[in-house]
């Protein structure tokens, strides 16, 4: 998508290797209008995907899920990251790292908005190792509900996220895909 490669290389920054800070129009300040933009290319994408749900995980994601949820005309579901465990059978939870931010969480999603036989369509603003995405696989799969793939702003491709998430068979479709970055320079993938 050339205008968010366009914001990326305008305003994104590089303070060290493997980090692309880009909150100015997507995880601090939003730019709505981009945002827009960015729903509509997803939706386009996945038009024939067959999903009945859009899910995304707190926080980052919610402004490109929302819009994709909007331009679709699907519900948005909200995973949600806690620290501790819900024994009262209400919620489905997996634990999940996260290697950029440091530290460990429990994906959490209601029962109750994830009823067996959906077709999620899961968008994030950013794909790294992979991790948080084979998490909310294994609440769908917990849950009987199908993926009907996977959505990412900017995917980071030097790092293992898609060839993780291609070996599970899922299809992952990103707005931008990053070769390589480093202080002052970033390269996308050439498509
Ligand atoms: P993974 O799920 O692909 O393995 O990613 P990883 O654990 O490494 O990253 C976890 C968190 O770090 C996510 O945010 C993700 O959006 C963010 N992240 C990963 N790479 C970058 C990056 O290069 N730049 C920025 N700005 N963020 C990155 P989160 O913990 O879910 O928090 P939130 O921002 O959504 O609240």
């Amino acid at each position: 998508m050339e205008e968010l490669r366009q914001r990326i290389m305008r305003e994104g920054r590089v303070p060290h290797e493997d980090i692309l800070m880009v909150d100015a129009f997507l995880n601090h300040q939003v730019d709505m209008e981009l945002m827009r933009a960015v729903g509509s290319a997803f939706a386009e994408h996945f038009r024939e995907s067959g999903a009945t749900r859009v899910a995304t995980i707190e926080s980052s994601g919610i402004a490109p899920a929302g819009m994709t949820a909007l331009a679709m005309g699907l519900p948005l579901v909200i995973f949600k990251k806690l620290s501790g465990s819900l024994e009262d059978g209400t919620v489905y939870q997996t634990p999940v790292v996260s290697f950029t931010k440091g530290g460990r969480y429990l994906l959490t999603v209601s029962r109750r908005f994830l009823p067996a036989g959906e077709r999620v369509l899961f968008i994030d603003d950013f794909l790294a190792r992979g991790e948080a995405a084979r998490g909310v696989m294994r609440l769908l799969q917990e849950a009987s509900c199908a993926l009907a793939g996977i959505g990412i702003v900017i995917e980071k491709s030097f790092q293992p996220g898609r060839a993780l998430l291609e070996q599970s068979g899922c299809e992952v479709f990103s707005l931008a895909r990053i070769a390589s970055m480093k202080p002052g320079s970033i390269i996308f993938v050439d498509e």
